[in-house]
């Protein structure tokens, strides 16, 4: 079956949803999310959107931030952009219903990096708030087709599928083969934006839903476009550590309101780590310096102390948090709470420009499966929301410049099923799963080696051939498409930290602890 839209967002997250309803009515619109909306790491979201909204606060000192967080490595022009666009962003939000404290210049939370409390939010909720609403205004527009629970497998693109089409030396993103239930189906488009977030996953450990599995990043790969600085994977300091209980995040904003990290002899040992700005340093260094401390102690987490606050206070104020850690039996106005830094957030991504725009004609990458150069090498807390959304709005501005035609007469082939037949024995699909985020979380995790990065690398190589094999012999499943997606963001992960020979930022590798002057990219493209 083939389907035909003018625009296609693949991803139901903060990017894909601005962009949708920011792009004009005369264009027709299709959202495809594999989950349920409202969803993806933009719902669990809890410490808020960054923005300058302050008469005291300045476009230049957010700059500052977060170029001092990104190590060096933030592109300025990419930043100033995105930084100056939070106050339209903020409106546009506004109108839509979403109207986040602090967005009238006081009352904003605080987080670690930042020297003004810029952080606009709707309690700890902040993610829900948002997504819920983006999610309701889209289903009143009669241009957005949401279709949900369909999984986009692989782009469609000229010089694979539709060689009449492929103009001279340049690609072209025609659209994309989608998993509904048990059909793939071709849709094809004018436009194709990926907003798939990012991947989590790939870590044992991880703040993120199970959605984040990095598809649109593989699938980009696949399609031959360049993949930026994957080696910067951010892990957040605080998460609930437990052994029944996902990894649940404590928000930073909690450390802004004056919690503090201790050991287990209730020492804060972030003053031998940096004494100048303690829990709120840049989450590398607070995730590095619990890793080891971790390791000094040999256990498993460190404490988070939020007891100087009241029940009053943290029930009002952080309602999630509260209402996460009690589910576990923790009262945190009188217990500190049991933490562990988890996978949180992929710096690195698809090399797009501030309005989705990539290499490939036809294609735009939004949000954080795509890497601009905004956060360097380590991304400032609560920036993400502010890229995510200011990219939507760029990305759906400029599309909207086009002239809306259709491609109507445009055929590609269909969807082949060969002779494949469906999966008999889920273990092997179970088992590959995780002994990936192992792989990654015990050689590819908060500190790095060369020999457990090669060692990593030779571990997925053989995990990659064997998925390959799944892909090409098995009926689509959603968890094997994840799983060969995973595997291809995880072994771009470590080639990439690999090529990095410095510690700067995310990626600290102990061969080379100096950071280098010159400031470099790593780009990794699918025949290099
Ligand atoms: P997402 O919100 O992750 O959405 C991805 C969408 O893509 C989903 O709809 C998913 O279903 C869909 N999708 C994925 N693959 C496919 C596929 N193959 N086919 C079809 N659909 C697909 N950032 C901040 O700035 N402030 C915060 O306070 C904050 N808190 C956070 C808390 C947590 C626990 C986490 C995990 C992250 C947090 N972040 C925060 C980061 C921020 O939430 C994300 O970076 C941002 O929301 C990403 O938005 P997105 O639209 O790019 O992706
Ligand atoms: C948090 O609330 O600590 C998460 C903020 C973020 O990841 O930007």
């Amino acid at each position: 079956m083939t389907k035909r839209t003018d625009i296609l967002i693949i991803g139901g997250g903060m990017a894909g949803l601005t962009c949708a309803l920011e792009i004009p009515e005369e264009y027709e619109v299709t959202i495809l999310s594999k989950i349920g909306l409202p969803t993806g790491s933009t719902y669990l979201a809890q410490g808020g959107l960054a923005a300058v909204t302050s008469r005291e606060d300045s476009f230049e000192q957010h700059l500052r931030d977060t170029q001092k967080a990104g190590a060096g490595m933030v592109d300025e022009t990419v930043a100033r952009e995105i930084i100056t666009m939070g106050p339209d962003l903020v409106n546009t939000l506004s109108s839509w219903g979403i109207r986040l404290e602090g967005a009238n210049g006081d009352g904003g939370g605080m987080e670690g990096g930042h020297s003004f409390r810029r952080v606009l939010h709707y309690f700890d909720q902040t993610g829900r708030f948002i997504s819920e609403h983006l999610a309701d205004e889209c289903r009143k527009r009669n241009n957005i087709t949401i279709i949900e629970g369909a999984f986009a497998i692989n782009l469609i693109t000229a010089s694979r599928e539709a060689l009449s089409l492929l103009q001279k030396g340049c690609d072209r993103c025609l659209g994309a083969y989608v998993l509904i239930k048990e059909d793939v189906v071709t849709f094809l488009a004018r436009e194709t934006v990926l907003a798939t977030g990012g991947a989590g996953k790939t870590y044992r450990y991880t703040s993120n839903q199970d959605s984040s599995t990095g598809d649109g990043i593989a699938m980009a790969f696949r399609a031959g476009l360049p993949v930026r600085n994957m080696e910067f994977y951010q892990f957040h300091p605080t998460c609930l550590f437990h052994p029944d209980k996902r990894n649940f995040l404590i928000t930073e904003a909690l450390r802004g309101e004056g919690a503090r990290l201790i050991n287990k002899d209730g020492k804060r040992f972030m003053e031998y780590y940096d004494p100048e700005q303690m829990e709120l340093a840049p989450r590398d260094i607070v995730a590095r310096a619990i890793d080891s401390e971790m390791k000094n102690y040999g256990t498993d987490h460190m404490l988070l102390d939020a007891t100087h606050l009241s029940k009053t206070f943290l029930e009002e104020h952080f309602p999630e948090v509260t209402s996460g850690v009690a589910s576990v039996g923790i009262e945190p106005w009188k217990d500190p709470i049991p933490i562990v830094p988890a996978a949180h957030y992929c710096v690195g991504g698809v090399v797009a420009a501030t309005d989705g725009a990539t290499e490939m004609t036809g294609l735009r990458v939004i949000g954080e499966a795509a890497s601009t150069g905004f956060h360097g090498a380590n991304r400032l807390g609560s920036n993400s929301l502010l890229e995510a959304g200011v990219m939507g709005m760029l990305c759906a501005r400029s599309l909207g410049n086009g002239p809306a035609s259709r491609i109507e007469a445009l055929e590609v082939r269909g969807w082949s099923f060969g002779r494949a037949e469906p999966l008999e024995e889920s273990v092997l699909v179970d088992h590959s799963w995780a002994s990936l985020r192992s792989v990654m979380w015990d050689y590819v995790g908060i500190v790095k080696t060369d020999k457990r990065l090669r060692r990593a690398l030779r571990l997925l190589d053989v995990l990659a051939e064997e998925v390959e094999e799944d892909y090409w012999t098995l009926l689509p499943t959603v968890e094997q498409l994840e799983l060969r997606n995973l595997t291809t963001v995880a072994r771009v992960i470590v080639r990439s930290a690999l090529k990095r020979r410095e510690s700067v930022g995310l990626h600290y590798l102990m061969d080379c602890p100096h950071t280098s002057h010159i400031k470099t990219n790593t780009v990794l493209k699918i025949n290099m």
